[in-house]
């Protein structure tokens, strides 16, 4: 059975793009996998954020997960912070990427560019060796991601190559997973992609159906008025109809098909339908996850089993570098 990893980092509310891309992707892996889902709290801490809502944040992942269909006998859900080899194999693996390797990853360069280099957290800079260590540590063979993680993937393997090279074939192989319609735009600027930092572009999964509704209803699109897949021309019309694709499970080209004689206002209302069919029963079962007061337990529990993993291969690691 192969293994497969995955995690969200907690730094803002989760979007209907976490869903499609990540959240609804992950229950898919549990039944033919052994799969490891985490709440990735420690690469939150990488720039700042309220302890308070940090803390909300994990627990809505957590709830998120469990109510998109991952189940806790199958799939072992966890927070990073609670399995401690985590944070011991970033500080060995950390002497096993370079300073120039870091320092060109996207991610990097582009919140780099955002701020001011010298005040940024080294957590920031070393945050490909944690994500490395997240991987590592389960043996996981197949990382489902979306585009923007591939780069981190990548530089995962180099270090399994370069480890392994050193120590013998201790560490495996990854590989990242890209789902179709991992790919969700915002809707006010559909050229940007929907990341947890625009209210009136960004479908959350707590709006109110309401709101989500108005959202989708008020959506950019173009001045060509046929619903056609044309993501240079057409990027709006070409967002909705990846976001009905993807929730109906049916590829672009059958979606297409179902609007080829529609207004843009009869389209809007059917993926607004279909995003709210899908919405209504997540918020449901949050809600109740959340007022039951069984998350912690089943975090609990699910960082016992994970380190119980991960010791294993910490351990294996420790006695290939040389620690006694
Ligand atoms: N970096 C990922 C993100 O921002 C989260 C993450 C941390 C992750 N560690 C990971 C994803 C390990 C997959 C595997 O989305």
């Amino acid at each position: 059975m192969a293994r497969v990893l995955s995690g969200i980092k907690p730094t803002g509310q989760l979007t209907l793009g976490n869903y499609i891309g990540a959240l609804r992707r992950f229950p898919v892996y549990q039944n033919d996998n052994e799969t490891f889902i985490f709440i990735a709290d420690l690469h939150a801490l990488t720039l700042p954020i309220d302890p308070e809502l940090l803390k909300t944040n994990s627990r809505d992942i957590a709830a998120f997960y469990l109510a998109a269909g991952l189940d806790p006998n199958k799939t072992t859900i966890f927070l990073q912070s609670q399995v401690s080899a985590h944070a011991e194999l970033n500080a060995i693996l950390q002497n096993f990427l370079y300073m120039g390797e870091l320092s060109r990853m996207t991610q990097y360069k582009e919140k780099a560019l955002a701020s001011n280099e010298s005040a940024l957290g080294l957590g920031l800079f070393a945050y490909p060796v944690l994500m490395a260590s997240d991987i590592l540590l389960y043996d996981a063979s197949i990382v489902p991601v979306g585009e923007d993680q591939i780069q981190h993937v990548e530089l995962t393997r180099d270090l399994v190559r370069r480890f392994n090279n050193r120590y013998g074939e201790i560490l495996v192989m990854p590989e990242a997973k890209i789902g179709a319609g991992a790919r969700i735009m915002s809707l006010s600027d559909p050229t940007r992609k929907m990341s947890k930092s625009d209210p009136k572009g960004d479908i959350y999964l707590k709006d109110d159906l309401k709101t989500v509704r108005k959202k989708i209803m008020a959506a950019v699109t173009d001045s060509l008025g046929t619903v056609v897949y044309d993501p240079e021309r057409q990027p709006g019309v070409a967002n909705l109809l990846t976001i009905y694709a993807a929730l109906n499970d049916i590829d672009i080209k059958q979606a297409q098909a179902r609007f080829a004689n529609s207004q843009y206002g009869a389209f809007k209302t059917a993926v607004a339908d279909c995003v709210v069919a899908a919405l209504e029963p997540l918020q449901q079962k949050y809600h109740d996850l959340i007022s039951s007061g069984q998350l912690d337990e089943i975090l609990e529990k699910g960082a016992q089993r994970a380190s119980k993993i991960a010791v294993k291969t910490l351990n294996k690691v420790k006695q290939a570098v040389g620690l006694l």
